[in-house]
């Protein structure tokens, strides 16, 4: 028999364009499987549908995708690979139709107990390739009382074969694109720098800035809680910047003593002091036609600030037990977590230093100011981090997703890296789970908690503080603020009532 004389033009039709359709854009998995599974829906009338697959490592099936009704309590249920009708299709590699649910002894009853949605009949279809099944597309409740017919299985059969090819090839897609941001990050380690992940406009604001002025050869100060990634920028600026091809050098000014931190810094010559044995290159010079970037700045003792000065101002400097003066052409990058201002008010840091660096101050935002940055970062660490531990993670579920989005991060990225490090020890592939993150619960702020789990809730969560945060950085001038956010005013004055959001 031939397809055609099976199958009625219209189903022909919609078959092509769902196959057009779903092996037209393979970049979000998500997205396609979603696309799939309302297509198949419609291609046979279902009320409700899961599209699960196939664990074969877990010997289990995880819903994928759930549409209807009830679909997003349905959502990352995971049963036993033989659990259920799902279970009798993977296992006999053969698609059913049950059009009386409740009595027949194949059904199991708890995803139904779970969601509270009734299902009355079902038509499940294996997704297969090259004959071997990798998931099952569910279709529950035809919207006519004679339930599921042969041709809608036969229909569906051939959009599941379709889906599994599509989806296998987006699974390759991506994967092929995460090897390559791995093996990209590890070509930038290699060399001695760190990948730079930037999406906020804030960021990308601050990246544009150090496009500016890297080619010049200011000095520049870059303050910002711990964590936020100050090292970083620096990097940028030095790579940059016509510099690129001489040293980067760093220095952690906090982690020397005094007496070993100039000599660190300009170097010694042989007997300059107990344990000067040879003659030492200090960090300024090794810096030269480069940049030197002097971490914890705040942290330099006032006795060395003088020295400092003189470097930043002549760029020459005598190395410790010697007067002959060494002239370097460094570009100098300073940063501190501290807040230097006081620390000059208080007379720790002199006034005419801070000047001289502060010709170009980048301040960088904590990471709850950016949230947009958090899912792109939290996604790189993971593959970074799977691909180090030789786990092979897809993603986050929906609920780590939500948490990682609600919590403040005081220790900003850092604490994220780690966050999704203890993941990736603790949890099992494919997904991060929110127990796996461990998140120091208590210092969630009490109006960030999402106990509500849905997608809905989540947005809702990430538009309020977006909206807050725009809102504060415009003085709560709603009217400035709607301009700023592109949508009108009365909209913001409905979304700032609906999403409870209040001035503090
Ligand atoms: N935009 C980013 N993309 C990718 N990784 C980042 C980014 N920002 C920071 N990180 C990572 O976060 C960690 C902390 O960054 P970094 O050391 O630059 O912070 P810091 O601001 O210098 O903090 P501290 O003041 O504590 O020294 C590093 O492991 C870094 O690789
Ligand atoms: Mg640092």
């Amino acid at each position: 028999m031939k397809l055609s004389d099976s199958i009625d033009k219209d189903k022909l039709n919609a078959l092509i364009e769902i196959n057009t359709l779903i092996n037209s854009n393979y970049s979000d998995i998500s997205a396609l499987l979603a696309h799939i599974l309302e297509s198949a829906m419609r291609l046979v009338s279902g009320n409700a549908s899961s599209l699960l697959l196939v664990d074969t490592k877990n010997q289990t099936l995880r819903f994928e995708i759930a549409l209807g009704p009830k679909g997003l309590e349905a959502k990352e249920f995971v049963v036993k690979i033989d659990e259920g009708i799902a279970g009798w299709v993977v296992k006999n590699n053969r698609s059913l139709i049950v059009n009386d649910v409740a009595n027949d002894s194949r059904f199991s009853p708890a995803v139904q107990q779970s969601t509270g949605y009734k299902t009355q009949n079902m038509l499940a279809v294996p997704m297969r390739i090259k004959d071997e099944c990798i998931g099952v597309i569910e279709i529950l409740n035809k919207e006519s009382i004679s339930g599921f017919t042969n041709q809608d299985l036969e229909v569906l059969e051939i959009m599941a074969t379709q889906a599994a090819i599509a989806y296998q090839n987006a699974l390759y897609l991506q994967k092929s694109r995460d090897k390559i941001v791995v093996l990209q990050d590890q070509i930038i380690t290699d060399r001695g720098y760190h990948t730079m992940i930037a999406k906020s406009p804030v960021i990308l604001e601050k990246l544009d800035i150090i496009n500016r002025v890297a080619k010049s050869d200011s000095s520049v100060l870059i303050l910002g809680e711990s964590g936020v990634g100050k090292e970083l920028f620096a990097e940028q600026l030095h790579l940059k910047s016509d510099r690129s091809g001489g040293p980067f050098i760093r220095v952690n000014c906090a982690a020397l003593p005094e007496g070993l931190l100039e000599s660190e810094l300009f170097g010694h010559v042989k007997g300059a002091f107990t344990d000067a044995i040879t003659n030492r290159k200090g960090r300024f010079e090794m810096a030269d036609q480069g940049t030197i970037f002097l971490d914890e700045i705040g942290d330099i003792p006032l006795s060395l600030q003088s020295k400092l000065l003189r470097v930043i101002q002549s760029r020459s400097f005598e190395k410790v037990g010697s007067s002959e003066t060494i002239t370097v052409n460094v570009r100098i990058v300073a940063a501190t977590n501290r807040d230097i201002e006081k620390l000059v008010e208080q007379k720790k840091f002199r006034s005419d230093l801070y000047y001289r660096l502060n010709v170009l101050p980048l301040y960088i935002p904590p990471l709850r100011q950016r949230m947009e940055d958090i899912p792109e970062l939290a996604s790189f660490f993971l593959k970074k981090i799977s691909h180090e531990t030789k786990k092979d993670f897809i993603g986050f579920s929906e609920a780590a997703l939500s948490a990682i989005l609600a919590y403040s991060w005081p220790g900003n990225i850092r604490e994220l890296e780690n966050s999704v490090e203890r993941g990736c020890v603790i949890g099992t592939p494919p997904y991060i789970r929110e127990d796996d993150l461990l998140l120091n619960i208590k210092t969630m702020p009490d109006n960030n908690i999402c106990t509500d789990k849905s997608l809905k809730a989540v947005l809702n969560l990430f538009k309020k503080h977006y909206l807050q945060k725009v809102l504060v950085e415009n003085g709560w001038n709603q009217t400035n603020a709607a301009q700023v956010l592109d949508i009108q005013r009365t909209y913001l004055s409905r979304l700032i009532k609906e999403l409870e959001i209040k001035e503090k």
